[in-house]
């Protein structure tokens, strides 16, 4: 039986490379799984913080994103406080809110002819009118991958009375973030910046997220984490991969010209499919009415996609970028349909 070929989960196609799998099992080996992890995580924290350009002390660790999430939570949201996020946005938020009783505020985000955009102004007055105890911005947004800007991030800093979560998980694959552009310095004490091992870096079983953020932000969050949230082994991995981003830059290259050539393929080639410009490692499309049992008929042939209900009208779907081979077989069992 032909592989599984994974397209709904915006995972890496990509193993890790062999010379880090042997540095890997080496720094494996030598792991003592009696004792438990430093609970200050000092040199997976100082590693990361070389990585994005800051000190250790402005790291927090977490087991995935997912666990940043929930400490900005547990931090900042209480039962019946409002979080204000985009919609459509990463369905952990709505999650979240449920787990932690709050109440979700989601600002439609605009449909226009072939492009998807923020509306900027209604998600700003939003902020003003309603309160919210935290804003949760994707960039880039998933589902339709759309990257927010600059000036509209920085409106939404000035304009907050609570604390903003900026989840850059996809941040590898943008052709700008914030944090990239703005550093940490001058923003307010409460911003927090979400970022993952899992996409870019291909670890996403291992389960190591983060956060950027200031100092007594990153202790009030690392004080809520559990003393020991990202196990040994998934540390001992993360250290050596961090020590050498080259290969990732070339696999985040690859995947992006890879996106790159896909939208182009669909646009050309699959006319019944309306398909969005995106920034992270994946491409939102809109399927005809006719082909709304896709998803279906491609499961049968062993292809996973992710479809959605979004705000707007019609089948959609989000397809994970894979290897140019991958995107080749998925076309043409699309073709075939
Ligand atoms: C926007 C966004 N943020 C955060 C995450 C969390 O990723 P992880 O918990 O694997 O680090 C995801 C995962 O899909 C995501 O899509």
């Amino acid at each position: 039986m032909s592989t599984k070929l994974r397209l709904d989960k915006n995972e890496s196609p990509y193993g890790l490379p062999d010379h880090l799998l042997e540095s890997a099992k080496k720094a494996l080996a030598s792991i003592e799984a009696n004792r438990y992890p430093d609970p200050t995580y000092s040199s997976l924290r100082e590693s990361i913080g070389n990585y994005v350009g800051v000190y250790k002390e402005n790291i927090v660790p977490g087991n995935g994103g997912d666990e940043i999430l929930w400490l900005a939570f547990a931090a900042y949201v209480s039962p019946g406080d409002r979080v204000l996020t985009l919609n459509p946005s990463f369905s952990q938020y709505e999650h979240m809110c449920k787990v932690f009783k709050a109440e979700r505020l989601a600002v439609p985000m605009t449909l226009k002819n072939d492009s998807i955009e923020v509306d900027e102004d209604e998600f700003l007055r939003s902020l003003r009118s309603q309160n919210p105890s935290l804003v949760l911005l994707d960039s880039p947004n998933n589902p339709t991958g759309v990257a927010l800007t600059d000036l509209f991030i920085h409106k939404v800093l000035d304009s907050a009375r609570c604390p903003v979560l900026i989840d850059e998980a996809y941040g590898e694959f943008s052709s700008h973030t914030f944090l990239e552009d703005q550093g940490m310095d001058d923003l307010p004490e409460s911003t927090m910046i979400l970022k993952t091992l899992s996409k870019a870096w291909g670890i996403a079983g291992l389960r190591v997220g983060y956060c950027v953020t200031s100092q007594p932000t990153a202790r009030k969050l690392n004080g809520l984490r559990s003393p020991f949230n990202v196990n040994l082994f998934s540390q001992a991995i993360a250290l050596e991969l961090l020590k050498d981003r080259s290969w990732m830059d070339k696999r985040v290259k690859a995947i992006v010209e890879t996106r790159e050539r896909l939208f182009s393929r669909i646009k050309k080639g699959l006319k019944r499919w309306q398909v969005f410009p995106g920034q992270g490692n994946f491409l939102l499309v809109k399927l005809p009415d006719e082909q709304r049992d896709l998803l279906g008929y491609l499961r049968e042939n062993r292809i996973e996609i992710k479809g959605f209900d979004l705000p707007w009208e019609g089948h959609w779907a989000r397809i994970t970028v894979g290897t140019d081979e991958e995107m080749e077989k998925l076309i043409d069992a699309v073709e075939k349909v």
